[in-house]
């Protein structure tokens, strides 16, 4: 053992002494190239399966969020609203906002009427008349759709005539926006046989009222400002509106977080 072998330094091997070592592991110039050639495709081959693993990886991270979505059953189309913004409630003085009926839908309750409603309401109306009329009622319409300008007119000029305030004038009448008459389903309903008691609460006592009251739920109408109502507005008991199919109903309920209930609001 010599001092180079002893100090553990790599040594070079003398030219001559290279045919000690055996042949078959003598390192030859072929034997180097395919060892760094092994080398070579192993390290690309794990840097192959490296990126792989990372785009994997960030493909599954990404996929996540939408994994999640669709495990939670979709929201069916029919539950969603038509119109997100219906679900805002807009109210003025205790009143809601309705939109104006499009004259095509309006219809006179009689021939020659002026006073019109939605086609539907004024059919049930004609029939509400008929049916009264045979128990001896005569049911007088008074006034039934009316757009925002004859409402303006109604609401600010009376006010103005009678010198109330905002508020005051809001417990009778709705500002122009804001009336169920523009909606064409509701009516001011007086009785023949007493025209004093048109548009006062003295109406509950005729027996056109009382026979509303028990019947008009079946020609599907029904009192709009009861006593103590939550909107706050005086008892009406002349105003009906109809809710007889499903444009009315959602017309007057939709949004409003209204409940069923047994007793009349
Ligand atoms: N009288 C009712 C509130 C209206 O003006 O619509
Ligand atoms: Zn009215």
């Amino acid at each position: 053992m010599n001092k180079a072998e002893f100090s553990g330094k790599p040594d070079k091997i003398p030219s001559h002494s290279i045919e000690d070592i055996p042949e078959a592991i003598r390192a030859t110039p072929y034997a180097r190239t395919r060892s760094r050639r092994k080398r070579i495709f192993l390290i690309g081959g794990l840097s192959g399966l490296g990126v792989i693993a990372l785009i994997a990886t960030l493909w599954y991270i990404n996929a996540a969020p939408r994994r999640n979505v669709a495990s939670v059953p979709a929201t069916p189309k029919s539950a969603q609203p038509a119109n997100p913004s219906a679900t805002k409630v807009d109210t003025l003085l205790g009143h809601f906002a309705y939109s104006e009926a499009p004259q095509k839908e309006l219809k006179p309750i009689f021939p020659n009427s002026s006073i019109k409603l939605r086609k539907p309401a004024a059919q049930k109306f004609q029939a509400m008349v008929v049916a009264a009329r045979a128990k001896g009622v005569v049911l007088v319409p008074i006034s039934g759709f009316r757009s925002t300008a004859s409402q303006q007119q109604l609401f600010f000029d009376v006010k103005a005539e009678r010198g109330q305030v905002a508020t005051k004038r809001a417990t009778v009448s709705a500002p122009p926006g804001y009336s169920e008459h523009h909606t064409g389903y509701a009516i001011d309903i007086g009785d023949a046989a007493v025209p004093a008691t048109n548009l006062s609460p003295k109406f509950e006592q005729t027996k056109a009222f009382k026979w509303l009251n028990a019947n008009a739920a079946r020609f599907s109408f029904e009192m709009s400002f009861p006593k103590n109502n939550p909107q706050g507005v005086t008892y009406e008991p002349w105003h009906w509106r109809y809710v007889g199919d499903r444009h009315s109903l959602e017309t007057f309920y939709k949004a409003k977080k209204i409940k069923p209930s047994n007793t009349p609001k």
